[in-house]
């Protein structure tokens, strides 16, 4: 494995390259990216890099939303394949039928959509800034909020606001039950309990915090509890294990597991630097009406 690293490393600075990983990638790839992180600090990054190349190491509306943000740079995908099984829960069509039903709502999607879907939004967030998206929304008479309802329902809960929701839904999130909660809990009767918010509300209600990947990072690092229970895809209990050498995680369900975000590995990412294969592009129409969404969201603090 050092020999792989080892390639990747003298290519990557070749190349004028970085590699982009999140939180769920497999701890090898985490380990050699330049920056990990969750899907707005990722994005964030992409945008204000100057690197030539960007390898992302994620699923696929990642990848696309670092392009559309820097359309001058190659981004390249290690496993084009990795798709987002929510993300595909939604059409372009589907939420113009939506809007039609709904003309005067206000339109906020989730950054796991298709490109083609944030064209139709009027705002994107991601889970680390839902709340405060919707919030942003005073005026709007109507809020439309897609694809996922469980994300939808914790920041209808959180902001008082009714939501219009589509059914969509992780499929990785929603194989942790409640029941693994109460015997994590059980195990680990000091432990906090963290909940990503794409989790289902019955989960959510029984635990301490729900927060993105990257705020979990930043409030395990600032609390002073020394165990936690991480209620999301395993992933990310390598990298609070790694940052945290003091303090002790338990991942809520050992069945939470993103087979997407696994597909990306130290060999893919090596061939995709060797070859700049399986660029993610967006066609320009498409491009410049989903910047519009990603940069409204982009300037709420
Ligand atoms: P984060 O933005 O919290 O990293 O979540 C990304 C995601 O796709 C969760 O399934």
């Amino acid at each position: 494995m050092q020999k792989l690293v080892e390639k990747i490393e003298k290519l990557k600075k070749e190349r004028n390259a970085i590699i982009l990983a999140h939180n769920y990638q497999l701890p090898e790839v985490q380990d050699v990216a330049d920056y990990r992180g969750d899907s707005l600090e990722l994005s964030r990054m992409a945008a204000k890099s100057d690197a030539k190349i960007i390898v992302f190491c994620g699923v696929h509306f990642m990848a696309e939303t670092a392009s559309i943000l820097s359309p001058d740079k190659t981004v390249l995908m290690p496993d084009k394949n990795a798709g987002c099984p929510l993300a595909n829960m939604i059409t372009a069509e589907d939420l113009r039928e939506l809007k039609e039903r709904h003309p005067k709502a206000a339109v906020v999607g989730y950054v796991n959509t298709p490109a083609a879907v944030k064209a139709e939004l009027d705002i994107c967030c991601t889970s680390s800034n839902a709340v405060n998206v919707v919030l942003s929304l005073k005026n709007a008479e109507e809020i439309i909020f897609v694809p996922d309802k469980y994300l939808g329902d914790f920041v209808s809960k959180k902001t008082g606001r009714r939501l219009v929701l589509w059914d969509g839904y992780c499929p990785t999130h929603v194989k942790i039950l409640p029941e693994d909660i109460i015997h994590s809990v059980r195990l680990h009767p000091h432990a906090k309990v963290i909940a990503h918010p794409e989790c289902t509300p019955e989960v959510i209600a029984l635990a301490d915090e729900a927060l993105s990947t990257g705020k979990t990072c930043a409030y395990v690092r600032k609390s002073d509890a020394k165990e936690f229970i991480i209620a999301t895809e395993v992933g990310l209990v390598y990298r609070l294990q790694k940052d945290n050498p003091g303090k002790k995680f338990y991942p809520a369900s050992e069945h939470a597991v993103c087979p997407n975000m696994k597909r990306t590995t130290l060999e893919k990412v090596l061939w995709s630097l060797e070859e700049i294969k399986d660029e993610v592009r967006v066609s320009d129409e498409i491009r410049r009406k989903a910047k519009k969404a990603i940069d409204a969201m982009l300037a709420i603090p």
